[in-house]
């Protein structure tokens, strides 16, 4: 598991979890053929096939070094042999064919956009385009009765496809934090999701929301909501109550990347005074609370990457005998939970070192 590079060696281990992934990528070129890969095995809904390719990518972009040569991977972690021929059509020219027909076939184009409305999964997207809509004004003619979400989705295309940025991230922080601490004095607020990580851009802007009195969080997000809401601010939510009880749904479920936490997907209506004739754009907001006794977690699993978590997840599972979620970590030899106030003492549970949310942009 190492990677040779004038006469130095890299050690890199082969979970996600054990190691660092700055933002700092030195194989652009190689990790995003392979994720468009990875894209398009996720809309084709096979999932191991997807998470292969995502786990070839971000062995790659932990290498602290360019790959220039197929020499320098041997020994390398989590690269199968598609993963090394698509790597090897790229060293020697440039682009892998593979990966040029894919993204350029009327399928992944249709089913690219299609995934683009808010609402719209792979597999109405695939439905939808077995039926012939490829693109958004045959979507609209098609006759679909779209749900709420789709229909907000679609009413917000172009604003929901624009990245957002920091300073859009945290305006809404602070009409966020404002709206909390105006319902439930004495929350607490993080932003978490990929801007916690470091990144400069987003597809949407996460908060997790929890206060210091266990209990007192509880119905806090339709407060929230009815406060954004009757200031006009909301475009679009859905909001969905807290159904987390750790006798059923701790060690007997299997661990998921779906928590159970009192949560609203929303659209924000984001007041921008240089946008002509509107002054607004929507951008999507994700508003999570939990009660402090789980919040350690939900940080930790609110952070990302999508697949550092899958990776963490993996490891308590396969490694080490746990059942990790965004809700607790449960030692399925010692049958009990173990419990946590910080991400530190996480990491520490599950026998890992500790890597800081910029370093987990797997
Ligand atoms: N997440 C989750 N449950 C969901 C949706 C997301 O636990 N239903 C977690 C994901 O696992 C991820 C984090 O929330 O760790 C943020 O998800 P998301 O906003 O989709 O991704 P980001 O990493 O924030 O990337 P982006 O900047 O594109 O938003
Ligand atoms: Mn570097
Ligand atoms: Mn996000
Ligand atoms: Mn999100």
């Amino acid at each position: 598991q190492k990677v040779k590079e004038e006469s130095v060696e890299f050690l890199i281990p082969s979970y996600a979890c054990q190691r660092r992934t700055s933002l700092d990528n030195h194989n652009t070129n190689f990790t995003d053929a392979l994720s468009h890969l990875a894209e398009n095995a996720e809309l084709n809904n096979e999932d191991g096939r997807a998470v292969a390719f995502r786990r070839a990518a971000a062995v790659l972009k932990a290498l602290p070094v360019k790959v220039t040569s197929i020499t320098q991977l041997r020994g390398l972690p989590c690269l199968g042999e598609h993963s090394q021929r698509v790597i090897k059509d790229v060293i020697e020219n440039g682009v892998s064919s593979e990966v040029e027909s894919t993204i350029h076939s009327e399928r992944f184009k249709a089913l690219k956009l299609l995934t683009g409305i808010f609402g719209v999964g792979a597999k109405t997207a695939d439905r939808w385009f077995k039926e012939g809509i490829q693109n958004l004004t045959q979507l609209a003619n098609s006759g679909h009765d779209l749900n709420r979400a789709q229909q907000a989705g679609l009413e917000h295309y172009y604003d929901l496809n624009q990245p957002v940025t920091k300073a859009e991230a945290e305006a809404i922080g602070d009409i966020v934090k404002k709206a909390v601490l105006d319902v439930l004095p004495g929350s607490e607020i993080i932003l978490t999701g990929g801007f916690r990580r470091g990144k400069i851009t987003g597809h949407d802007v996460d908060f997790l929301i929890t206060h210091p009195d266990e209990g007192k969080e509880v119905g806090l997000v339709s407060k929230v909501v009815s406060w954004l809401t009757a200031r006009g601010l909301l475009l679009y939510q859905k909001n969905t109550r807290n159904s987390y009880l750790e006798s059923e749904d701790g060690p007997a479920q299997p661990p998921s990347n779906m928590d159970r936490f009192e949560r609203c997907f929303s659209i924000f209506k984001l007041e921008k005074k240089e946008i002509p004739n509107r002054n607004w754009r929507a951008v999507r907001v994700d508003l999570v609370v939990s009660p402090i006794s789980q919040f350690a977690f939900a940080v930790l699993g609110w952070t990302g990457s999508k697949l550092f978590e899958r990776e963490l997840r993996r490891w308590a599972g396969q490694v080490k005998s746990m059942s990790l979620s965004s809700h607790a970590l449960y030692d399925n030899k010692q049958c009990k939970y173990l419990r946590a106030t910080s991400e530190e003492e996480i990491f520490t549970h599950l026998g890992l070192e500790f890597i800081p949310p910029s370093e987990r942009n797997a």
